[in-house]
């Protein structure tokens, strides 16, 4: 199922479209060897309409892997022509995206969230990405789409597309999405999170894979989701903002890792290398010294004189065209203390009671339910 040379995907950092591209996925990888990486969503069509530049889109460092390409669309030839060619590049796993409520995507590409009303699309996409692609093929997902929340609706899906399709792993945001009515941002906090829907599937899918998705925030509510029984835990915005904090302990905390007594500075060398070794790779200020620094501007979250060094990076975007310069420049304003310290020990061991209280609501088993139906039907026949 997984790639065998890798452990398991206990722990993923989400897709996340402008955020988790090659240099937030080097930062985060110097943080953690294990997190699993996933790509930000790539549309089938970008991938076709750009072979002839296809580096810039799917290129990837060895260190990166284990790394998940998340492909986006809804046509089928256009799904197997771009898993063909993402295919040389090595990526340990496909993901399909089912969950983004963006109107780009789920409305006019009528794809993403959009799909979790047509499972029929989705296993022959996903037939279609499996027979082109020698890896592993995962569907990301809600619970529900605008009225069609039902955890019976949520059931039919994973059973059409795993019955239909050779998916056996997916990756459950745990809330529903809006089509209509709601930014793509507040589609990603108002919708309650419904965890006991993802330990549902837990019971009524038992030779399935499941990774739970939404709200999870720290290493010590991902063991706790991991102690409850989930298969892999899946963090987005907290990886992003606080990759310090929330990375630094993956391989420590969930992996059983030895501590490395890894410090910021060091992870800030390594990073210089790269980012000086790709600046204008990709045509003149493609990418530029801002875009390299944008995913270490959460490194010094909560720590002393994160405000000032912010503002004197905005300032240093202005005249620096290395990185090199730009670090000399601003990292004075980070005492050397923050800049040397190793993380702590472990993180804190706070108890999180989310996950347990909530397979105290798991909805009626949804076998059982399709066998009370036929039973009801043959009752009437
Ligand atoms: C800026 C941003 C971009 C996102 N882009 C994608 C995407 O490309 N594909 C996807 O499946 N989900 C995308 N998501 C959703 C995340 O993968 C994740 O499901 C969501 O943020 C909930 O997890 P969290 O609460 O840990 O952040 C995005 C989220 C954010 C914040």
């Amino acid at each position: 199922m997984v790639a065998q040379q890798y452990l398991p995907p206990w722990f993923s950092v989400a897709p996340m479209m402008e955020w988790t591209n090659n240099h937030f996925r080097t930062l985060a990888r110097l943080i953690s060897k294990h997190a699993w990486l996933y790509t930000e969503m790539i549309a089938a069509e970008t991938i076709i309409y750009q072979s002839g530049d296809l580096d810039r889109f799917l290129a990837f460092t060895p260190e990166q892997h284990p790394i998940v390409l998340q492909i986006g669309g809804s046509n089928l030839e256009n799904l197997a022509k771009a898993t063909q060619l993402a295919r040389p590049y090595g990526y340990d796993e496909i993901n399909f995206n089912c969950g983004c409520p963006s109107p780009k995507v789920a409305g006019r590409g009528c794809f993403g969230a959009s799909l979790m009303l047509d499972a029929d699309f989705v296993a022959k996409a996903m037939s279609v990405i499996a027979a082109n692609s020698d890896v592993p093929v995962s569907v990301k997902c809600r619970i529900g789409v605008d009225n069609h929340d039902t955890y019976s609706e949520l059931c039919d899906f994973i059973y059409k597309v795993s019955t239909e399709s050779p998916t056996r792993h997916f990756v459950i945001h745990s809330r529903k999405a809006f089509l209509k009515g709601l930014s793509p941002a507040d589609n990603r906090k108002i919708p309650p999170l419904k965890y006991e829907f993802y330990y549902a599937l837990l019971r009524d899918f038992p030779d399935l894979r499941f990774t739970i998705n939404g709200g999870i925030n720290s290493v010590d509510e991902v063991n706790a989701a991991r102690n409850e029984g989930a298969h892999g835990v899946m963090v987005g915005r907290a990886a992003y903002y606080i990759p310090w904090e929330t990375l630094g302990h993956v391989d420590t905390a969930i992996y059983g890792a030895p501590r490395r007594y890894l410090t910021r500075r060091q992870v800030l060398e390594q990073y210089q290398k790269y980012g000086d070794s790709i600046l204008g790779k990709y045509g003149k200020n493609k990418p530029n010294v801002r875009d390299v620094v944008k995913p270490i501007l959460g490194l010094f979250h909560a720590a002393p004189r994160n405000g000032l060094w912010k503002r004197n990076a905005d300032a240093a975007f202005q005249r620096c065209v290395t990185l090199k310069s730009f670090f000399e420049e601003t990292l004075e304003t980070i005492p050397d203390w923050v800049l040397d310290k190793p993380l702590e020990d472990e993180a804190s061991s706070c108890v999180v009671e989310t996950f347990a209280n909530s397979k105290n609501l798991l909805p009626p088993p949804y076998a059982k339910k399709e066998r009370e139906n036929s039973e009801q039907e043959r009752m009437y026949d």
